[in-house]
């Protein structure tokens, strides 16, 4: 069974992407994954400075969720856009990734990119941002992806998405990132 990984980039109480986490997790796991969502505020980094990197070594809460990815064959990062780009949040995070957390965080698995937001576009802009630093680090990332617009009125009471459109891109990304992650769980 395909083990799969949902990164929020927000920790803010009734952070819509957190509940857009939620959605993707049940999707998944009704799909056959295992998926599990965690917590950013599980695992509070310093933003990175390398001073305090050569004087301190890398946080061991970076190292903890590092080796948590590494168990897991697939990533699902859901970036909260801000001003068209990232969070500081998931940003901070994905450059401790890149650093000597004992594990090769970005090589032998699969991530997928999802968004929430209250405006009409639902991220959509940031996600290419995100995109971007993940061809920087060679990290192989499917197409399909997923960002909800219109936040307020996206979730249903049991916390599934409402929109027909939303429902067909939520299906989409988790059937490609199960199929291109099924071979590595093998
Ligand atoms: C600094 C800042 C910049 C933002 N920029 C954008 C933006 O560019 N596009 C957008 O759709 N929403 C933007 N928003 C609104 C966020 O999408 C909204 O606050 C959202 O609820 C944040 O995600 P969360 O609920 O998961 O914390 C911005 C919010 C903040 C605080």
């Amino acid at each position: 069974m395909t083990k799969i990984i949902i990164i929020p980039g927000s920790t803010r109480n009734g952070s819509v992407n957190v509940q857009l986490g939620e959605a993707i997790r049940l999707k998944l796991q009704e799909m056959g994954a295992e998926a599990v969502l965690i917590s950013l505020a599980d695992y509070p980094m310093p933003i990175f400075n390398a001073d305090d990197e050569a004087q301190n070594g890398v946080p061991k809460e970076a190292k903890d969720l590092a080796d948590l990815v590494a168990g897991c064959e697939g990533v699902v990062l859901i970036n909260p856009e801000y001003n068209g780009s990232l969070t500081p949040l998931l940003k901070n995070t994905l450059d401790w990734f890149s650093r000597d957390v004992g594990v090769k965080v970005y090589q032998d698995r699969v991530f997928a990119l999802a968004a929430c937001s209250p405006g009409a576009l639902g991220g959509i802009r940031g996600l290419s941002h995100v995109r971007d630093i993940l061809v920087s680090v060679v990290a192989d990332t499917i197409t399909p992806q997923l960002a909800v617009g219109d936040a307020g009125g996206a979730f249903a009471e049991d916390g599934s998405l409402k929109n027909e459109r939303a429902v067909g891109m939520l299906e989409t990304m988790c059937e490609t990132l199960i199929k291109k992650t099924q071979h590595l769980a093998d």
